[in-house]
């Protein structure tokens, strides 16, 4: 059977767990701990149970894809996947040493790829057992809902992984764009700056953070507004791609508004803080300036 290996159990490996189970892939799944992996399951098993409830799957599909889900110890486990894909926290030191370990036991033609959002692919592949069958996959969140996969190739990724990572994001039934190796990728890239834009805009006093939401919500047709948005990926995890977009690219225009590393420097880093821009302590948020 064809086995995913899966690192990392939190919301973007969870997600990724999750569609690949969906898709018959057999996973793996690993984090700091058995009882991490576990705990990723459990997240998963309620998000199946809800797409139960809502029928949008039957209890068989749910049962089959929760089946096709095995938490690991340790990445040591993952030596029958054809496939293993890294979604830890966004730390290069992090992220090398977990390559370093599980390459150890992938087998010889197995594809290792990261899900980064912002570390360069060609710089995270010198890590890698081997350069060329190292790529980037890019999901986005929440990733049983978005229908996008940013493959991102290194300057050593070999056609043959590019082609294996393709077809799994296929199966997955996910429409796949390619990206360069550059700051950002591309969803990033143009997502970054207007998320920047509009703390600048909150600084400058321009408007309150209702209507901030409310306008580009409304007037763009966008699902969230760009503030939403930012607490929804993680202040810290915008601020952090848009250090990247500005130290790659030498462009002043990639700044970071202050507000946001204001923030970020608060420990507000949205909702998984339970404080952003809104405060998630009551039954619904609530703009906090
Ligand atoms: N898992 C599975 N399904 C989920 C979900 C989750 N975590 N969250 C929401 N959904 C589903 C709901 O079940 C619902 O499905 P149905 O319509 O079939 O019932 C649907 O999504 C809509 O959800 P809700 O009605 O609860 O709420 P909503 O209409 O406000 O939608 C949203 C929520 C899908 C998150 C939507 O607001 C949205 O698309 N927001 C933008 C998300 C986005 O831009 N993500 C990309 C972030 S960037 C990134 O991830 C990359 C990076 O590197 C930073």
């Amino acid at each position: 059977m064809d086995t995913v290996g899966v690192i990392g159990a939190g919301q973007m490996g969870a997600g990724i767990a999750q569609v690949s189970a969906q898709a018959g892939y057999r996973v793996l799944l690993s984090d700091m701990n058995l009882a991490r992996a576990e705990a990723g399951k459990a997240g998963i098993a309620k998000q199946l149970d809800r797409a139960v409830t809502k029928e949008k799957i039957t209890a068989e599909a749910r049962d089959a894809a929760l089946a096709l889900i095995e938490p690991v110890e340790s990445v040591a486990a993952m030596g029958p996947a054809f496939l293993v894909i890294e979604a830890a926290t966004e730390r290069e030191e992090i992220k090398r040493a977990i390559f370093a370990e599980v390459g150890k036991v992938l087998s010889q033609d197995a594809v290792l790829a990261s899900n980064t959002s912002s570390i360069p692919i060609t710089r995270l592949a010198q890590a890698a057992p081997d350069a060329g069958r190292f790529v980037g996959v890019h999901f986005f969140n929440p990733v049983p809902v978005m229908g996008l996969i940013e493959l991102i190739r290194g300057l050593a990724t070999s056609d043959a992984t590019v082609a294996t990572v393709e077809a799994y994001a296929v199966r997955l039934g996910k429409q796949v764009v390619r990206a360069n190796d550059a700051p950002g990728f591309i969803v990033n890239r143009v997502l970054m700056p207007m998320l920047n834009e509009a703390c600048f805009a909150l600084g400058e006093g321009v408007a309150t953070i209702r209507d901030i939401d409310l306008a580009c919500q409304l007037g763009l047709n966008h699902p969230m507004g760009p503030l939403t948005l930012a607490d929804f990926i993680g202040l810290d995890t915008c601020l952090e791609i848009t250090r990247v977009l500005f130290e790659g690219t030498g462009d002043p225009k990639f700044r970071p508004a202050p507000v946001l590393v204001k923030y970020v420097e608060a420990g507000w880093f949205g909702r998984k803080t339970g404080r952003g821009f809104y405060d998630y302590s009551g039954p619904e948020p609530v703009p906090t300036r």
